[in-house]
């Protein structure tokens, strides 16, 4: 069935683990997560970006998501808009059978120029009223993701945003963190301890330096009820960047965020893990193992049954890794 983020995570939080949320855009993203989640007896957060959203539209993804449901009834899945960038952006999710939105004050509505506190609380106190009439949860998210090793905030696509920040705005603030929560009544609360989006997070294996893990303790004391989120949890496996370039790929040299660190975060209240790069790289390192090795192909299905697997199989270890597994 479809529930909402706000049952998915209390469910979570009441037994200890961490729910992978995987970014959908289509069919074959679609089957392999559910297949992970049916094997895996786990229940799982599918989201949708704006991007994802214009590239299938709002029609198909909602009944995409219905037809899933229809053919994994013991699944428990939640359709999350994911960086909503403004009111009409999540009001439009919701209309469109979305039971939680993302509403992401932390940029201006270009998701790249960093916003102040003042409106950040005042857009997301906005969207979290209207969403709760209609029964929706709503995540918020406080401080800027990007690089503790550059100082660069990071944008939404992973590009680097306008200016240099300090290691402070780059970290989201405990204090501020509870004011911003009681004030606009958010159910899940994105943070920032040094993760961005995309394959290019950290130049070295991340160490407490450039990954602040101890930020997640201290808001998690202070906000014992509210639902953490890890933005930019791909781990970036060496073996997805070995099977990229293997077959013809060009992928520079780069770390994300191991899988350790994330079981970690879940332990110290992260429930809610956000990946899509890893997926990407998953189905992509297939595409392009298929390519190389059977040039003559041209079938599509013949890419996509592989890829389909290859993401199956990281989903599979992230729901049992981040113990949502027996948890559907
Ligand atoms: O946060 C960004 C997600 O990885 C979605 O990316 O906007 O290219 O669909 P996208
Ligand atoms: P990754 O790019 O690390 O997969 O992060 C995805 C994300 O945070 C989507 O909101
Ligand atoms: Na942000
Ligand atoms: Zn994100």
């Amino acid at each position: 069935p479809l529930i909402t983020l706000r049952q998915l995570l209390d469910h979570a939080a009441e037994h200890g683990y961490g729910v992978p949320a995987f970014n959908i855009n289509n069919m074959e993203q679609g089957l392999a997560i559910l297949r992970a989640a049916a094997t895996c007896d786990a229940p799982v957060i599918l989201q949708a970006s704006r991007g994802a959203r214009s590239y299938a539209g709002d029609i198909m993804l909602r009944h995409m998501v219905s037809a899933l449901t229809e053919m994994y009834p013991a699944i428990p899945i939640c359709l999350h808009q994911d960086h909503g960038n403004n009111e009409a952006t999540c009001m439009s999710a919701i209309r469109h059978g979305f039971t939680s939105v993302m509403m992401d004050g932390s940029l201006m509505e270009d998701m790249k120029t960093p916003a102040s506190y003042e409106y950040n609380l005042a857009i997301t106190e906005r969207v979290a009223r209207m969403a709760h009439w209609v029964g929706a949860s709503v995540e918020g998210e406080l401080g800027v993701l990007g690089s503790l090793e550059s100082g660069e905030a990071a944008a939404e696509d992973g590009s680097g945003a306008e200016g240099k920040l300090s290691h402070d705005q780059l970290l989201t603030d405990p204090a501020q963190a509870v004011d911003f929560v009681t004030r606009t009544g958010v159910d899940a609360l994105a943070i920032a301890c040094g993760t961005s989006h995309g394959a290019y997070k950290f130049t070295r294996a991340p160490d407490g330096e450039i990954l602040a893990m101890s930020v997640i303790e201290e808001i998690h004391a202070r906000l014992p009820a509210t639902h953490l989120v890890m933005h930019g949890s791909s781990s970036v496996p060496q073996a997805l960047q070995d099977l990229i370039n293997a077959h013809g790929g060009e992928m520079p040299q780069t770390w994300g965020v191991p899988v350790d660190e994330i079981v970690r975060g879940i332990r110290m209240g992260v429930r809610k893990v956000n990946i899509d790069t890893d997926c990407r790289m998953a189905m992509t390192g297939q595409f392009r193992k298929v390519a190389a090795e059977t040039a003559a192909e041209f079938d599509p299905r013949k890419f996509l049954v592989p890829a389909m697997a290859e993401l199956e199989a990281l989903c599979r270890e992230r729901f049992e890794a981040f113990g949502t597994a027996g948890h559907a």
